[in-house]
């Protein structure tokens, strides 16, 4: 480590770490969903461009921030306009807040991912009255595995930056594309699978416009890239000067959009393999069938018509699930941590268990209200807190930014960019296009 701050040992360990937020439930489950809900292949489409075109640029609009503030996200923005710090802790403490939130959440679901883990062991090895428990939602199963999934998370973050985020990183996310492509060559050899991979490749472009959709596609790409959360900034803020940043967002931004198509491939053709072995996919009217049923009955219906194999693929999946929520929602913890740590100078093993607390009080209490509270808080975050503190953030960047400060800080680490297209562009693109497009399609969807 360079610093008595943390940062990023390597390239590598960068990129693995960025796409490991990125890269989550948001690709695995949430976009093929949305993709089955909204017309298939339109809506991969649109989710292409809007991912390239607007959540890129913001993407790298918080990583900028982060890079040359070189602290937490608070600190970071009120570092590029020391006259607007009320403005700087509305945009970095919302998406502390919002990220917070969103662990609180994601947290349960990924407990589900971690109990649906270890069913398939317990039927192998016949333990079946443990096999039930875990397959069957009750309160004390969800709070005691959203618990595990917390102290997963906090024991990762605890060790800080290179030893704990990166060192898990590099870990976990070669092991999920190697689970991803495993299921992948599977399932496409059933029968039904090469249906869904016309649904899933082959578009209908009257549904492109069709407001909904938009907006469905930008939720989606800003959860998908944890924007708004000020995640990115403080991943940002633990990366060298002399990296190539508009490199490393492009890197990132790649590595999260194939992996959602990718996982697209795997489970659209796998609905599909389930509905030709008789599973019910489609209601009456052509609809999907509820999301969550996707995963939790979809799925493991298949899982079952597999006879023995269907155990191995059944764990694959799931741990594949649960790897995935688990890089993710350490870059949430991370955020108020690194801000708490900063800002009152606490330790950061404790700053990270009191954090971790907090947010299991929340979860639990999630859990205790799940009809009322569960998607009000998903609403509230990915609807809302999301796209609209990105949105404030490209304002912040784009018009509070001296401008020749911010070409200083995109030029370090990319001597040639004043050459590229991205240096002609972005700042323009980034102070007028990306917040009227997002507010467009926000409004839209109110
Ligand atoms: N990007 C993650 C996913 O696609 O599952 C979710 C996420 C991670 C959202 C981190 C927000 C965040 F701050």
């Amino acid at each position: 480590m360079s610093s008595v701050r943390g940062e990023f040992s390597s390239r590598f360990g960068f990129i693995m770490a960025a796409a490991g937020s990125a890269v989550g439930l948001g690709n695995i489950w949430g976009f093929p969903t949305q993709t089955a809900s909204n017309g298939g292949a339109a809506f991969v489409f649109v989710y292409l461009v809007l991912a390239f075109c607007l959540a890129y640029p913001a993407l790298m609009a918080e990583l900028v921030v982060g890079r040359h503030g070189q602290a937490n996200a608070v600190t970071s923005l009120r570092k590029i306009a020391p006259k607007q710090p009320k403005f700087a802790f509305i945009v970095g403490f919302g998406g502390i807040i919002c990220a917070g939130l969103i662990l609180s959440f994601y947290a349960i679901v990924a407990g589900w991912m971690l109990s649906a883990t270890l069913t398939p062991i317990a039927e192998i090895t016949s333990l079946d009255a443990t096999a039930g428990w875990l397959s069957t939602q009750s309160l004390g199963r969800d709070l005691i595995f959203t618990a595990v999934f917390i102290m997963l998370t906090i024991s990762i973050i605890s060790k800080g930056v290179e030893n704990g985020i990166e060192k898990w990183s590099k870990r976990l996310m070669p092991a999920l594309l190697g689970i991803l492509a495993l299921l992948i060559a599977y399932v496409l050899t059933q029968d039904g699978a090469s249906q869904g991979l016309q649904a899933y490749l082959v578009p209908d472009f009257s549904q492109i416009l069709n407001p909904d959709l938009l907006v469905s596609a930008l939720g989606q790409a800003f959860f998908s890239l944890s924007l708004g959360t000020s995640v990115m900034i403080i991943y940002g803020s633990y990366i060298s000067k002399q990296e190539n940043l508009v490199s490393l967002g492009a890197y990132v931004t790649l590595i999260d959009v194939l992996i959602a198509f990718v996982a697209g491939l795997l489970i659209i053709p796998a609905m599909y393999v389930a509905q030709a072995q008789g599973v019910e996919i489609f209601s009456d009217n052509g609809t999907l069938l509820s999301e969550d049923t996707l995963v939790f009955q979809v799925l493991p219906a298949l899982f079952n018509s597999m006879g023995d194999i269907g155990l191995v693929v059944a764990f694959a999946f799931f741990a594949l699930m649960s790897i995935a929520a688990l890089t993710s929602s350490i870059s949430m913890l991370e955020a108020p941590v690194s801000y708490t740590v900063e800002k009152f100078g606490m330790d950061r093993l404790q700053a990270t268990w009191v954090i971790g607390g907090l947010i299991a009080v929340v979860s639990f209490t999630i859990v205790f209200n799940f009809s009322s509270l569960f998607s009000f808080v998903i609403a509230l975050t990915t609807q809302f807190g999301q796209p609209l503190l990105g949105m404030l953030c490209c304002i912040f960047v784009g018009w509070m930014w001296h401008r020749h400060s911010l070409l200083e800080e995109i030029k370090s680490g990319c001597g040639d960019v004043e050459n590229g297209v991205f240096w002609k562009i972005w700042p323009w693109y980034i102070k007028f296009i990306c917040p009227l497009a997002i507010a467009l399609v926000f409004f839209n969807s109110l």
